[in-house]
């Protein structure tokens, strides 16, 4: 089931989200988070460091499965998504670092790396509540638009429009990673909630397209449609082609 919340800014889509997130960590301390990167979910980020800071909220039994990594960059990158979740978050919570988990984007071996990563979460006990943003394809985690629902942790070959949105955050667009390692949509589906997460008016086909229309590979989100608990928060932005727009 599929539960839709209009958000008048991105403040408040931010607390929205947070407050979800907050809600399993306080029902569930030890609980298993899968986190996402992005600029979508910085904003309820700061917000759960806000409560943290407050006394609302204890990290310190809290596990995370991060969705993706680019292949090629070392943790230490300033653009890997290791680096950007301790930047944003782990860095400024009470978070034990050796429970958080981003699949190693310079393994060795990537079919090891995958084999590895899709063993931890099946260790942790599965994905309490996984939060995602959405690519401007309906593509989650690094689940390009493709013929098939990639099962597990996989090599993904960026689009060229995933390589263009993401080019903004590097210094030059021909530094930007073409290939990354991603969570399969399969361990996405596993998780037993999902929130979703989407604003601006850049997001609003792929918001109708995944939550309005046909399930299909071409749209890796639209398989949300069947997941029994997910939250997609959005502005009205992001919904402006929706009929709650
Ligand atoms: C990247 C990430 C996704 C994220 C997407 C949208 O491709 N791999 O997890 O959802 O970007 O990012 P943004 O929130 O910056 O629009």
């Amino acid at each position: 089931m599929v539960k839709i919340y209009k958000e008048e800014n991105y403040e408040k889509l931010s607390e929205k989200a947070a407050s979800i997130i907050a809600s399993v960590v306080v029902l569930k301390p030890d609980c298993v988070l899968g986190l996402a990167t992005g600029t979508s979910p910085i904003g309820t980020y700061r917000k759960l460091i806000g409560w943290y800071e407050d006394g609302l909220l204890d990290f310190s039994r809290v596990k995370t499965a991060n969705l993706d990594e680019y292949r090629g960059l070392p943790g230490t990158h300033n653009q890997s998504y290791r680096y950007f979740m301790n930047d944003n978050l782990f860095d400024h919570v009470n978070i034990d670092k050796t429970n958080t988990n981003v699949p190693n984007g310079i393994a060795g071996s990537v079919e090891e790396e995958c084999k590895r990563y899709d063993k931890l979460i099946t260790d942790l006990g599965g994905v309490d509540l996984q939060l995602l943003g959405i690519g401007r394809n309906g593509h989650i985690g690094f689940n390009e638009p493709a013929e098939d629902f990639p099962k597990g942790t996989h090599l993904v070959d960026l689009t060229e429009s995933t390589i263009n949105a993401n080019s903004r955050l590097f210094e030059r667009k021909e530094d930007v990673p073409h290939q990354a390692l991603t969570m399969g949509i399969g361990t996405v589906m596993s998780a037993r909630k999902v929130l979703l997460i989407a604003c601006g008016a850049d997001k609003a086909q792929a918001i109708r397209d995944s939550f309005y229309g046909p399930i299909t590979p071409h749209v890796p989100a639209s398989i949300l449609q069947l997941h029994p608990d997910v939250t997609v928060v959005c502005d009205p932005a992001a919904l402006s082609l929706t009929p709650l727009a």
